[in-house]
């Protein structure tokens, strides 16, 4: 099984022959298992290494001053998840890592703390970020294309989005404090995100492919991987796959930086009419990016 590489460079939109051809290639890929790798100048390697700094920076920290950054429903859930927080969806336990959000939020309502305070441990994570958001909106228009609904199929979505990106440490340390049954240290799932890009210091991370075989993901820093969400395959009715992905039991410090492109807050997801005639077979079900949405993060990570 191999990752299908893909070049998007910053100036592909200016290029219409090439961006047709990135967008057929992005297709093909969403349309098999869901993953791609992103070989792309849109974001620097040296922020995504300085960003990597950050993150042993911040997680060395003792846990008192990691928790005046703590992630809340009044901060919606911007800033720090201690070891635990996350419960897994798909077992009785814990997701056996530490977490960190930063990103936009909801327009309107208030963020306490706010954002900056969040943004404090991080200022070149918060650079990525920004270039990270420019790289998904040219993916964003790439699906459009391809779908055959327009490079703007998704604009009337992305008015106020809440994109978010993450910087998780999954230690050596942490399971033995877990009272987890399995051997995992992230549950599999498929991300809510209308598709994710991330990347990792070490090995762990896993993905499926259209047949459920799981695969490595290696480490490398030359390119970001793409995995489809679920939104994106509820909006095309099943025809793209979201990636199941998980992260096993790690052998030493694990540090990722995971984007997750997102629409605006409260955004009803219902598969576009174009592709539930192409493929009438599947029913996907609407889905609130609002209420349904905060309702699931209330769940695993409680108030
Ligand atoms: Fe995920």
């Amino acid at each position: 099984v191999e990752i299908p590489m893909i070049d998007i460079s910053t100036n592909l939109r200016q290029d219409p022959d090439a961006f047709k051809a990135a967008s057929g290639l992005v297709g093909a890929a969403c349309r098999d298992g869901g993953y791609f790798g992103i070989r792309t100048d849109a974001v620097s390697a040296t922020l995504i290494r300085d960003t990597f700094r950050e993150i042993d920076q911040f997680y060395q920290a003792d846990e008192e001053e990691k928790e005046g950054y703590r992630a809340t429903s009044q901060s919606q859930y911007l800033g720090y998840r201690g070891l635990g927080r996350e419960k897994s969806r798909q077992h009785s336990g814990e997701e056996v890592c530490e977490q960190y959000r930063l990103g936009l939020v909801e327009p309107g309502q208030p963020v306490t703390p706010p954002v900056d305070h969040f943004e404090g441990p991080f200022p070149a994570g918060r650079k990525l970020f920004s270039e990270f958001v420019e790289l998904g909106d040219t993916l964003t228009a790439l699906l459009g294309e391809d779908l055959g609904l327009g490079s703007g199929a998704f604009d009337e979505h992305m008015q106020s989005p809440t994109h978010r990106i993450g910087f998780n440490l999954y230690g050596v340390g942490h399971a033995a404090k877990s009272k987890n049954s399995v051997s995992y240290a992230m549950s599999p799932h498929v991300d809510l995100s209308m598709f994710t890009m991330l990347t990792q210091d070490a090995p762990g991370l896993q993905i499926a492919n259209r047949d459920g075989q799981w695969m490595d993901v290696p480490v490398d820093s030359g390119w970001v991987l793409f995995i489809l969400g679920d939104y994106v395959e509820r909006w095309t009715n099943g025809v793209y796959h979201g990636t199941p992905h998980t992260v096993v039991a790690v052998e030493r410090d694990r540090a990722s930086i995971q984007y997750k492109h997102r629409p605006s807050f409260g955004t009803v997801i219902e598969p576009f009419g174009k592709l539930v005639a192409e493929h009438p077979s599947a029913s996907y079900q609407s889905f609130s990016t609002g209420k349904e949405y905060v309702s699931v993060l209330k769940r695993i990570l409680g108030d």
